[in-house]
């Protein structure tokens, strides 16, 4: 049985054949519709989302399974004291796979150690969101037919961006991959992630503040929302949430065919003037999350179309 805790639980092997799985499903969805039949799909959530956990639901839904689940921790026994721990064990007797997101760092890595069912993380506090990659990579891969030769600029909140986290630890090994950090000083990337992943696998980057500078250099810009429900401090979340606005100005510097990619939700960093910028492609993306994530339930659950 596996669990998929960070993105570097697939190997680059295992991550290709899950995007080629999922290009088969929008190629052809119908021919996926029943592989689940008999299945349930619990979604735990800690946290408030809604795409995460509505693409794993549509996603089940679309697969022939079915789901069950709840959607804050007011919601579940959390709210009388309950651990994550005796939560899994027990989901795991009325569920076949569970996708849990959590305000803390670990707690899906807590629940896989007492699961007796695939686990999923969908996003632990500002750590590692490996579903929002898989669902970067198939939008990167689909739209610009390549996931090597990048110059890929992360924009914002890059302290507690687990999606940024994340997609720089999946997409370090890939081949002729550079990147380009903007952000204030105070929201510069986590040590951990500048040591144990960038200087030791020797990848090419830099760190700059102003957008304007970087922009026209990218195939790839990632924007973030400043993460207000990470901040300890109200007046900095304040007088940094706005440090980054991309508006049709700045992207008449960017090349032709750069990808404007955000996890979503948007705060004010993308103006809605970018909307209809054929290079903003952030809501195509939302919609490859479903396609990623039924590609990743048949791979842990083990089931082919016929
Ligand atoms: N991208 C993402 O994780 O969105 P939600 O918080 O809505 O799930």
């Amino acid at each position: 049985m596996k669990h998929i805790i960070s993105p570097t639980d697939l190997t680059v092997s295992e991550l290709n054949e899950l995007l080629d799985l999922a290009e088969a499903i929008i190629q052809n969805p119908k021919k996926y519709a029943n592989v689940c039949h008999g299945k349930k799909l619990a979604t735990l959530f800690y946290e408030p989302s809604t795409r995460t956990r509505l693409s794993f639901e549509a996603a089940m839904l679309n697969l022939g399974g079915n789901i069950l689940g709840f959607s804050s921790a007011d919601s579940s026994s959390a709210a009388k004291g309950e651990s994550v721990a005796d939560t899994i064990r027990v989901i795991s007797s009325y569920a076949d796979i569970c996708a849990i997101r959590h305000p803390k760092e670990g707690a899906p890595l807590v629940a896989s150690l007492y699961s007796s069912i695939p686990v999923i993380n969908a996003g632990d506090g500002g750590h590692n969101h490996p579903t929002q990659t898989l669902t970067d990579l198939l939008t990167i891969k689909n739209l610009k037919g390549r996931l090597n030769h990048l110059t890929v600029g992360f924009c914002g909140d890059l302290m507690f961006g687990r999606t940024v986290h994340s997609l720089i630890g999946a997409l370090a090994r890939y081949d002729h991959i550079k990147f380009v950090m903007i952000s204030p000083e105070e929201l510069r990337i986590p040590t951990y992630i500048r040591e144990e992943i960038l200087d030791q696998n020797h990848i090419p980057y830099e760190e700059v503040r102003r957008l304007e500078d970087a922009i026209p250099k990218l195939d790839i810009l990632y924007m973030t929302r400043v993460q207000k429900e990470r901040f300890f401090n109200e007046e900095e979340y304040i007088r940094l949430k706005d440090t980054y606005i991309l508006d049709a100005k700045k992207m008449t510097l960017a090349k032709e065919d750069m990808l404007v990619l955000h996890p979503l939700p948007r705060v004010n960093e993308i103006a809605p003037e970018v909307d209809n910028d054929p290079r903003a492609v952030y809501f195509k993306q939302a919609q490859f999350g479903v396609y990623v994530r039924m590609a990743l339930i048949m791979k842990l659950l083990e089931v082919e179309a016929c």
